[in-house]
Formats: C-alpha cells, structure tokens, sequence
C-alpha cells in the first residue's frame, strides 16, 4: 500500500495531536515513582486524554483492555496495567501511549526509571533514546526509509544490546498503523524514498541480552525471553525536506 503523505491541514490536525500527547506523557512521566501500581498510570493517562476533548487510540484496540500501555523490566511493549503490578525501586517502566485529535493518531513511548536504578539500566534508558535521534538524522525527504533503520542498528550495535526484531516502527495519520513498517535493525533493501509530509512512528524497542522475544500468556504482553530488562522510546515524525519535525516532543 502507499504510503500517506499528508496535507498541510493534515499536518497541523497531528501537530495538534502530537503537542497533547507530549503533554499527557510529561504528566505520566512525573508521577511515576515507587509504590504506584501500573493501573493507576493508566487511569491517570485515560483521563488525560479525555480531560483535552480526544481519545486514546489503544483502548480496544485489536481487543486490547487499556489506554496506556505499561511495560516493566523484561516486558518490551504492550504490558497490561493491572492494580496488582506496583513499581517498586529499582524498576523501569515504559509508557507507551496513543491518542486521536480530531481523526488524527500521535502515538509516543517513553521508558523511565523507578526511584534509583543501576547504571547499566539507566544507560539502557538513555542509549535506546539516543538511538531514536541516531536513526532520524536521516528522516528527511530523498533519503530512504532503512537509512533510519541502518542508523539506529550501527548506533545500538556496538553496546551489545538486542535489538528486537519481531515489533516495528510504522506510518501514522488517521489510522494508528498505516504503512511502511518501520524496522530498528539493519536492512539489506533501501526501503521506500520519504517524501515531505509523511508522518511516521519511530521506535526502537531494545533488550539488554538477547533480542528474542516471547508473548505471555494474556497474548499481549511482550517479554525479553532471556529476562533482561528492556526499554523503548518512541515519537511521532514528520518528514520535510529539511529537518524531521518531532510531533510528541516539545522544542
Ligand atoms: N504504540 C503501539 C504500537 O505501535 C500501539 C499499541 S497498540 C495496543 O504497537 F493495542 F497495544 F495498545
Ligand atoms: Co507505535
């Protein structure tokens, strides 16, 4: 399928978008904290989101039962909140979060640490961020797609760290998950060329062992399959001839 390229009334509906769910993440970001339970993130996320007049995009989405997503430790993506989960010193916790403005999808992910954390995890956090900016240097039109992908791999590569395989980045607009997909690994092909007013969710998901991944048994929750922690981040871009436009970060 072809990928969208949005127009500039389109652009404007997700810059909205995007500036809400940055907002809605800063608020999630500053109540985590040791003894919280990761349904109380949830609920404080879904009110959020309807407190700004729009609606989270995950709730029952492909049957999943929550607005945010909350992924602790070896949990890589799509972790069900639940009152029984506290967070306890010493964890980290990725948010991922999503919401619709006037028909149009954000979608933004953030990984944080729980009271104090081990070096090795903190830097976990902060290379699997950096690899986000590694892998955007290169979103900007005439380039190809898997340059970003070839970036973000050549950047994680040379920690040692897994880079998982099995879940993507994706194209983002008035679906949650349009085309192309979006791998953090590196690829032969080029990819399809970017063009101006393509928007696009990038988001690396990257283990501290191995890259493998498995699914629980509430088929949602994807863990590590060696136990290592793992973090993810995640931002809404959009394509221009110059500079990429981060949509769910404030500049
Ligand atoms: N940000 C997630 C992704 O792109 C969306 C989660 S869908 C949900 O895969 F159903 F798990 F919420
Ligand atoms: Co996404």
């Amino acid at each position: 399928m072809a990928i969208s390229v949005k127009s500039a009334r389109e652009i404007d509906l997700m810059r909205e978008s995007g500036k809400i769910l940055c907002s809605v993440h800063d608020e999630l970001g500053r109540f985590v904290r040791p003894g919280i339970s990761t349904m109380d993130i949830d609920q404080l996320g879904e009110k959020l989101i309807r407190a700004h007049g729009c609606i989270p995009n995950f709730l029952n989405y492909n049957g999943y039962p929550a607005s945010i997503c909350v992924s602790v430790n070896e949990e890589v993506v799509h972790g069900i909140p639940s009152k029984h989960r506290i967070l306890q010193e010493g964890d980290i916790v990725s948010l991922d979060a999503g919401l619709i403005y006037k028909g149009y999808h954000s979608d933004a992910a953030r990984t944080y640490a729980v009271g104090q954390i081990s070096k090795e995890a903190q830097q976990l956090i902060d290379r699997t961020k950096q690899s986000f900016f590694e892998g955007i240097k290169y979103a900007k039109a005439g380039n190809h797609l898997h340059d970003i992908s070839n970036a973000i791999d050549a950047y994680i590569s040379q920690f040692g760290y897994g880079i998982v395989r099995d879940l993507v980045g994706h194209g983002i607009g008035t679906k949650l998950h349009e085309d192309p997909q979006i791998p953090n690994f590196a690829q032969k092909r080029r990819g399809p060329l970017l063009q101006a007013g393509m928007t696009l969710a990038i988001e690396p998901m990257i283990n501290m062992g191995r890259y493998d991944v498995e699914w629980l048994e509430d088929d949602w929750t994807v863990v590590a399959e060696d136990g290592s922690y793992s973090a993810h981040y995640e931002n809404t871009v959009l394509i221009t001839d110059t500079e990429p436009e981060i949509l769910t970060l404030e500049v």
